[in-house]
């Protein structure tokens, strides 16, 4: 095959600044039990709901029902979150270990040698109690760290701050809090965070810097359905999920099964944002659910709750919602640029009516902001205004490779595409298999080729806890406590993590054989830090056979340094191959020096 670049400055173009980024949603507890470190998991007991008493899952109780009566009321100092814990110690003469509950985290506690973990908790107790917490083993033989708390004979509720220094490691550790003296003692918003969080800001850092990694230009979230909710009263609402951590109520995500309780929040989420030096695309609720559906006629309180969040996110210190975000701890504004009107909503009752609403308070209140409409503009006009369309695709391997001349024939007038959520999903996708990228990577070179109309793109789903489950297969990157790894489609993006504000070629592929149509490819230049100008040919071969690939580059404006000239290579011996915990790096990129970089260079570019 002859691979053909034309580098000339006269068809060269550059690509949007923003074209790759990533989409962060609440699924697979990607962010509860998750990015987000907090290790106690439903720590306000509120996960059972507001009736009492109410599943305090998955906290357990030690000790029997002669020993110890465990229950939930609604006497909380918190009034958004009432529920709290009453433990009544029942024995004169406890257990030497005493009796009390526990909480196994999210699947485990990561508890790391040398480490520190803050502990804050609030306690009530009307007569002298003594309280150890622990950090254990999943048994609560191993002790891993302790401290004594000494509760005053006090009828109000007191905030209990303190450090555990872990002497052992343990990977699924649990919290334990117990007495040995007869007595009651009520609990509730019981955190514990590791000392050591992404820049202290409550992200754990190993994922993080994944997410580093990719260099993505924006930050699409929170969701998804999570932001839709499978029933109004269960969408994301970001007004609950800021201020105090203490105070937010949580809420139960029915659109994946489970409960937050919202410690990353919608301030969590710009905050990530700027950490990542990605713009924020806040994806908020068009008054639409999967079940339900606010009328047009009554959406006024949405948007008027949809500004405020503007406000929240961008307006100045001194103003009312931007006052609360200044308090939080950031004063000057985010750059909150981009805002999406709902998730999946097109075609609904309500949505264009809703849209509109939304659409021209925003524009009003805010002329700057980019706004998103859920409706496909990519083969015709739409019939409502919008700066940028959602474009979702979910599909085999093979119809996502053929998709890659999708936007070809798009209209270069009108909105752009934000292809916000692109996959392989299901028959060949497994739990991230090397077809599946290959697939994607073909789909993301004819995205490059169309960034005159394709504005943004990014893969769905981001994250996804190994331990749950029911899993949505597959997704970017798999953890559990204590380990990670990226699936073929996290290392497939790391070869695009160049393109967002690169320059791109043309390129044309020809073929005497049959694998013309299996092959895909594209060309980008740009400038790295220090000045130095690169040129990236990205070649994705569908096929199980080698091609021989003759790539002539021409209209280059410099010549080209061989010692600094390398050849990255995604493969595997089975297409279907897949990285685990046990094999991280199955599928992985496999670097080597590159020594033929002439205008004709001769690669074979390996099946698959
Ligand atoms: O990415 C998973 C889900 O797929 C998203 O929540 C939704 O937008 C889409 O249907």
């Amino acid at each position: 095959a002859t691979l053909k670049i034309d580098a000339s400055p006269k068809l060269a173009r550059k690509i949007p600044d923003t074209l790759l980024g990533v989409f962060f949603e609440e699924m697979g507890h990607g962010g509860a039990g998750g990015l987000w470190a907090e290790l106690v998991s439903n720590r306000g007991f509120e996960a059972g709901g507001p009736n009492t008493p109410s599943n305090i899952d998955p906290w357990l109780i030690i000790g029997d029902d002669s020993s110890i009566f465990v229950e939930t009321d609604r006497t909380s100092c918190f009034s958004k979150n009432i529920v709290a814990l009453r433990m009544e110690v029942l024995c004169n003469d406890c257990p030497a270990g005493g009796v009390g509950i526990y909480n196994p985290g999210f699947w485990g506690m990561n508890i790391e040698d040398g480490k520190t973990y803050n502990l804050v908790m609030y306690v009530k107790s009307p007569q002298k109690a003594n309280l150890t917490v622990s950090l254990t083993s999943s048994d609560g033989l191993q002790n891993l760290a302790s401290v004594v708390i000494l509760v005053a004979s006090k009828s109000n509720w007191i905030k209990v701050e303190k450090k555990l220094v872990a002497q052992g490691t343990d990977r699924t550790s649990r919290l334990q809090i117990t007495s040995k003296k007869k007595g009651v003692v009520w609990f509730d918003q019981v955190s514990l965070m590791p000392a050591d969080t992404y820049k202290g800001h409550g992200f754990r850092n190993e994922l993080v810097s994944m997410l580093l990694d990719l260099k993505p230009r924006f930050l699409r979230f929170p969701g998804g359905c999570f932001v839709q909710g499978g029933w109004l009263r269960n969408a994301f609402r970001w007004r609950e999920s800021i201020g105090p951590w203490e105070e937010r109520p949580g809420h139960f995500g029915d659109c994946w099964n489970y409960w937050t309780d919202d410690g990353l929040g919608y301030y969590e989420f710009l905050q990530l944002s700027e950490d990542l030096g990605a713009a924020p695309i806040w994806v908020f609720n068009s008054g639409l659910s999967y079940n339900d559906e606010v009328d047009t006629a009554a959406i006024a309180p949405f948007v008027k709750d949809v500004l405020d969040s503007l406000e929240f996110g961008r307006g100045s210190a001194n103003s009312s919602w931007g006052s609360v975000r200044a308090a939080m701890g950031h004063p000057e504004p985010f750059a909150i640029n981009y805002a999406a009107i709902g998730n999946e909503d097109c075609g609904k009752k309500y949505y264009n009516g809703n849209y509109l609403r939304f659409y021209n308070a925003l524009r009003e209140a805010y002329p700057d902001i980019q706004l998103i409409s859920n409706c496909d503009g990519s083969s015709g006009p739409l019939d409502h205004p919008a700066d940028l369309y959602d474009f979702h695709v979910y599909a085999d391997a093979k119809t996502l490779f053929s998709m890659k001349n999708t936007f070809d024939n798009t209209s270069r007038t009108g909105p752009k595409a934000f292809v916000s959520e692109y996959a392989v999903w299901k028959t060949d996708a497994g739990r991230g298999t090397l077809l599946a990228s290959l697939a994607e990577a073909a789909f993301l070179t004819g995205l490059e080729k169309n960034s005159d109309i394709v504005e943004m793109a990014c893969h769905a789903p981001l994250f996804v806890n190994d331990d749950i489950e029911k899993k949505w297969n597959p997704d970017v990157i798999v953890f559990n406590t204590w380990q990670h790894y990226g699936t073929p489609s996290y290392w497939m993006q790391m070869l695009f993590r160049e393109s967002s504000g690169a320059i791109i070629h043309p390129t044309t592929i020809s073929s005497s054989g049959s694998g013309n149509n299996s092959l895909a490819a594209s060309a980008i230049t740009w400038k790295d830090s220090d000045n130095s100008s690169f040129l990236r040919i990205k070649i994705v071969n569908f096929e199980p056979v080698a091609v021989q690939v003759t790539i002539s580059t021409t209209g280059l404006q410099a010549s080209i340094d061989v010692l600094r000239s390398t050849a990255t290579v995604l493969t595997s011996s089975n297409v279907m191959d897949e990285n685990s915990f046990s094999n991280p790096n199955k599928v992985a990129l496999v670097k080597s020096q590159l020594f033929d970089t002439g205008a004709h260079m001769q690669v074979t570019v390996a099946p698959h």
